[in-house]
């Protein structure tokens, strides 16, 4: 998604805000830019690809001035052209602009015939221009945004400079966060940026726009508005983001970091709901009656709702509680029916999400208890729920999820077993159980990373494919789901799953021996069900990868190459199959040499619909 990053100092500003913009880099992009105010004139440098090709032309033509924004764009109105790339000007009005504005043909087609030239493809265009004609009506740079922000629909978050005001940046947010950052005396200055990771190298020192409002900064002031007018006060807060600064350590890419950084957050994910010394899970901060409720509605995006997915087979089994999973894309459109007595969980990694923020926003409406699980804790989605339940998985840089989603296993277990015990389902000696075998999976999944390499020696298999299957039955269905979403996000090979009994209904028609096929089969209840399909597969000369805890040999079918699981407790089994079929997707990318990080199209958090 867009990134946007402002300073107004007075050191020079250009190198700053491209160091800014390198940290919005893992959010997703195609074009770059910065603009700057200098001796009383606006000048900008934009390039389309990435950050390199900007840094190329700013040492080609540096941009002077101690002040100026930057944008990293991606692509939603209009190609990812140097033309198309923010900063957009307007006369003396200068827009950076991450969200997507919905009027904006309407808009365009008045511009456009009051005599506003549009030399872009952009929605933001018209933004620059709506700005620049109140500017050009006589009114004053705060008047003129004001006005502006009135005929804006959709969301958004937004960063001007206006030539002639070289101590004047304004800064709105509608839908899309925004932190403001403010300086000290060894970084004078006040900063504007869609996280507090980009202010992280200037400051500590932040406080989040809420919905609605827009501020006023000056090298030393920020005066925050809300949407009617009102000087509002945000409170200040200490970000950790500093203390969390992200490199790859040792590795190659970040996702490989974030893969072998599990057993890690698992652990420290565990400690924050489990109470080892008395062998149970503790919510004790939890205001939620589950005994109570008769339903579950959970909501999320991409590899958040598959662990969703996860869940759903875990509360209903363990936790005795009708769950329904929705992709938040779906749900806030459909017009749920919600029980008058339940819950709506919510689960994201950014907790920024659009199309999952909107299904909070309607589950608040509709006087549903909300709770969210979310890796960013002061994220809208956060702060807009009754309860939060953290996953303390740190930052995750790779734009395919991998920590994030074996941590959100980790709590939706742990809640499991909560609601289980709550319910009257689990007894004090099966969550004993439960207990135990959770604490057992970094310690499997440690020993699983260190044989990795059999897993980057099996991916050669999937090099050279045109589509891949991945079957899974059960619990293990959701995980058959993420590995298949992990291989076509990073390795662009098409890769699809099914729910193993569905192949004769349909994907049979594929096998051949060109199709490689991954199964996804731990020994449980469905195992030999998973089994008879195998051999389906396999009389059709299909090329099985076999993901599990028993010995292919022992199964009778003809496997290409088996990985191994360790043989745990059946209810941390998705945790285990998290590792393969992410390392799997991940040595396969490696050797494709595709962008592991920053896979091509695809946005770390996705802000707009
Ligand atoms: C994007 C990311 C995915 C992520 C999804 C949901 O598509 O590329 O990795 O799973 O958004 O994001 P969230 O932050 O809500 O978990």
């Amino acid at each position: 998604m867009c990134g946007i990053v402002g300073i107004i100092g007075t050191e020079p500003v250009a190198v700053r805000l491209l160091d800014a913009l390198k940290r919005l880099e893992y959010r997703g992009y195609d074009s770059a830019g910065i603009a700057t105010l200098h001796d009383g004139k606006l000048e900008r440098r934009r390039a389309k690809g990435k950050l390199v090709a900007l840094e190329k032309r700013l040492s080609d033509e540096p941009l002077g001035g101690t002040i100026g924004i930057g944008h990293t764009r991606w692509a939603t109105h209009g190609k990812p052209t140097e033309k198309n790339a923010h900063p957009h000007i307007s006369g003396g009005v200068c827009v950076v602009h991450n969200g997507i504005i919905e009027n904006f043909k309407i808009l365009r087609a008045e511009l456009a015939s009051d005599g506003y030239d549009f030399v872009t493809e952009t929605d933001t265009e018209v933004i620059a221009h709506l700005i620049a004609r109140e500017i050009d009506a006589g009114n004053d740079p705060q008047a003129a945004l004001k006005a502006s922000l009135e005929r804006l629909e959709g969301a958004f978050a937004l960063a001007v400079l206006f030539q002639g005001h070289d101590n004047l940046m304004i800064g709105a947010r509608r839908g899309s966060p925004f932190a403001i950052g403010y300086g000290s005396d060894d970084q004078p200055g006040m900063f504007i940026g869609s996280d507090a990771f980009a202010l992280a190298p200037f400051t500590n020192r932040i406080a989040y726009l809420e919905e609605g409002d827009w501020v006023v900064l000056s090298k030393d002031s920020a005066t925050i508005y809300d949407e009617g007018g009102a000087q509002v006060n945000r409170p200040i807060t200490t970000s950790m983001a500093n203390a969390l600064l992200v490199d790859k350590g040792n590795h190659r890419h970040f996702m490989a970091k974030e893969i072998h950084e599990q057993p890690e957050v698992i652990s420290r994910t565990l400690s924050h709901y489990i109470d080892l010394g008395n062998e149970k899970v503790d919510f004790s901060s939890l205001d939620i009656d589950f005994q109570s409720l008769d339903r579950l509605s959970i909501t999320a995006c991409g590899t958040a709702y598959y662990a969703g997915l996860v869940a759903k087979y875990w509360i209903e089994k363990w936790g005795g509680l009708p769950v329904d999973v929705d992709v938040a894309s779906e749900f806030r459109y459909r017009e749920p029916l919600l029980s008058d007595n339940g819950a709506a969980l919510f689960v994201s990694q950014s907790g920024e999400t659009a199309d999952t923020l909107a299904c909070l926003a309607y589950c608040n409406e509709k006087n549903q208890k909300t709770l969210s699980i979310v890796n960013v804790q002061e994220s809208s989605i956060a702060r807009g729920s009754d309860a939060v339940l953290p996953t303390l998985a740190g930052p995750e840089i790779g734009v395919a999820s991998t920590k994030a989603f074996t941590c959100q296993l980790t709590v939706l277990a742990a809640l499991t077993i909560h609601i289980g015990r709550q319910r009257g389902v689990l007894s004090k000696e099966q969550e004993v159980e439960l207990v135990h075998s959770l604490v057992e999976v970094p310690r499997l999944i440690s020993e699983m990373l260190v044989e990795e390499a059999k897993i980057d020696a099996i991916s050669q298999q999937l090099v050279h494919a045109k589509d891949v299957l991945y079957l899974g039955r059960g619990i293990h269905y959701p995980l058959a789901l993420e590995g298949a979403l992990k291989l076509k996000e990073i390795s662009y090979i098409h890769a699809e799953a099914y729910a193993a009994g569905e192949l004769k209904h349909g994907p049979i028609a594929l096998i051949d021996e060109n199709m490689p096929v991954v199964v996804v089969v731990p020994k449980d209840g469905l195992f030999d069900k998973t089994i008879s399909n195998c051999q389906e597969v396999a009389a059709r000369g299909g090329q099985i990868i076999f993901i599990s805890d028993c010995d292919a040999k022992t199964t009778g079918c003809d496997f290409v190459s088996q990985i191994s699981l360790p043989r745990g407790n059946e209810f941390i089994a998705p945790l285990l199959c998290a590792i393969p079929v992410q390392l799997l997707a991940y040595y396969t990318a490696v050797h494709m040499g595709t962008d592991v990080d920053q896979p091509r199209n695809l946005a770390k958090s996705v802000t707009v619909e």
